[in-house]
């Protein structure tokens, strides 16, 4: 299959393009796309052979549920069994944006979405391309991010054009994504309310919201949700998270690099900006500043990518600041520094 890429300029989007992608979605087709997180691999949710087929694109395992994105918050009432009230509070603070809720299905969601569970996961993404997508094709759009399984999220289309040329039919080339780890996954089917996974809206700014938010066991380290494997976003390279601070951080990095460059290793240092010259003998690629969490997590999964592009066999990364957005970056770079491992 040759994969057609359809550029559209997100500040002044040319609705004749975006309804020629809509067309490949009703079809059946798959369509990777941008969000304000990361591209997604888009499928008509409510076709299973379409969505089917992102399953076979990624290499991903059916038990590793979908989420599926809406335009309009109505849509809700057609995929959930019944709409809770803290749904609706939590969709009018943070849609559209970066935030999942997971909640008991409708009989319309088929299980080839929710992996067979009796819930889904939805979301309303803040991104004028995307949206303009789902209302054109008129129905909501089962997307994971558009990477192969277990590999780094795309920020770019040439990310998606590295991973899924010629096994989908389009990909929108929409720019560089802003926010750039995924979604915060919710699950509002408990009390108090869990984060199944951090991501775009971060732990405190739900606390201003709904108060009472618990972190997931599995972020914890036990509990594990389907799909949500330890190894994860793994680059080619070998990753090397240190998570000391300060001074023992910069020394545990710079003996760590000098080790693997002495063995004949390609080794490169992901830092933080402040940090870049204490690395001045190797090589280095800078995230942002470690007070701008943002910067930086817009940049991670470029960084690692480019890592990979450049030959490194080993990335040694500085561990960030672990509140806002450094939640979700942490928990990124923890699952891609994780051993690989089997199903
Ligand atoms: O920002 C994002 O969320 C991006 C963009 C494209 O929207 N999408 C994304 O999808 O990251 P994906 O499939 O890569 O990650 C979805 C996560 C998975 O970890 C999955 O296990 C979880 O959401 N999930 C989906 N449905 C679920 C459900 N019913 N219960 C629990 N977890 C669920
Ligand atoms: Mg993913």
């Amino acid at each position: 299959m040759k994969t057609k890429i359809l550029e559209i300029n997100p500040k002044k989007i040319d609705l004749a393009k975006i309804k020629i992608a809509a067309e490949e979605i009703k079809k059946g087709k798959l369509v990777a796309f941008p969000t304000e997180t990361v591209y997604g691999l888009g499928a008509d949710a409510l076709n299973k052979k379409a969505v089917a087929k992102i399953f076979q694109a990624k290499g991903r395992p059916f038990n590793d549920p979908l989420i599926a994105h809406i335009a309009d918050t109505k849509e809700l009432y057609r995929l959930y069994k019944q709409v809770p009230p803290v749904a609706l509070k939590l969709a009018k603070a943070f849609w559209p944006g970066p935030l999942t809720l997971v909640f008991k299905k409708s009989e319309l969601v088929s299980g080839i979405v929710t992996a067979d569970l009796d819930t889904v996961a939805v979301r309303m993404p803040a991104d004028n391309i995307a949206l303009s997508l789902i209302r054109e094709a008129k129905t909501p759009i089962a997307a994971p991010s558009a990477n192969l399984f277990g590999k780094t999220s795309p920020t770019t289309a040439q990310h998606v054009v590295d991973d899924l040329s010629g096994k989908i039919e389009m990909i929108i080339d929409g720019g560089k994504t802003k926010v750039g780890v995924e979604s915060t996954v919710l699950d509002i089917t408990v009390e108090p309310i869990r984060i199944l996974r951090a991501g775009g809206i971060s732990l405190e700014k739900l606390k201003e919201v709904i108060g009472q938010v618990k972190m997931s066991k599995e972020l914890e380290g036990g509990f594990r949700s389907p799909g949500m494997l330890n190894s994860h976003y793994s680059p080619q390279a070998k990753l090397i998270l240190v998570e000391k601070k300060g001074d023992a951080q910069v020394e545990e990095i710079r003996r760590l690099a000098s080790e693997y460059i002495a063995q004949g290793f390609k080794a490169g240092i992901m830092a933080k900006e402040e940090n870049q010259n204490k690395y001045d003998r190797f090589e280095v690629k800078v995230i942002g500043k470690g007070t701008e969490l943002e910067t930086c997590a817009a940049n991670l999964f470029a960084i690692l990518r480019s890592f990979d592009k450049e030959g490194f066999e080993i990335i040694i990364a500085e561990g960030l600041k672990e509140h806002d957005l450094g939640l979700a970056i942490m928990e990124r770079l923890r699952k891609a520094a994780a051993p690989k491992q089997m199903l």
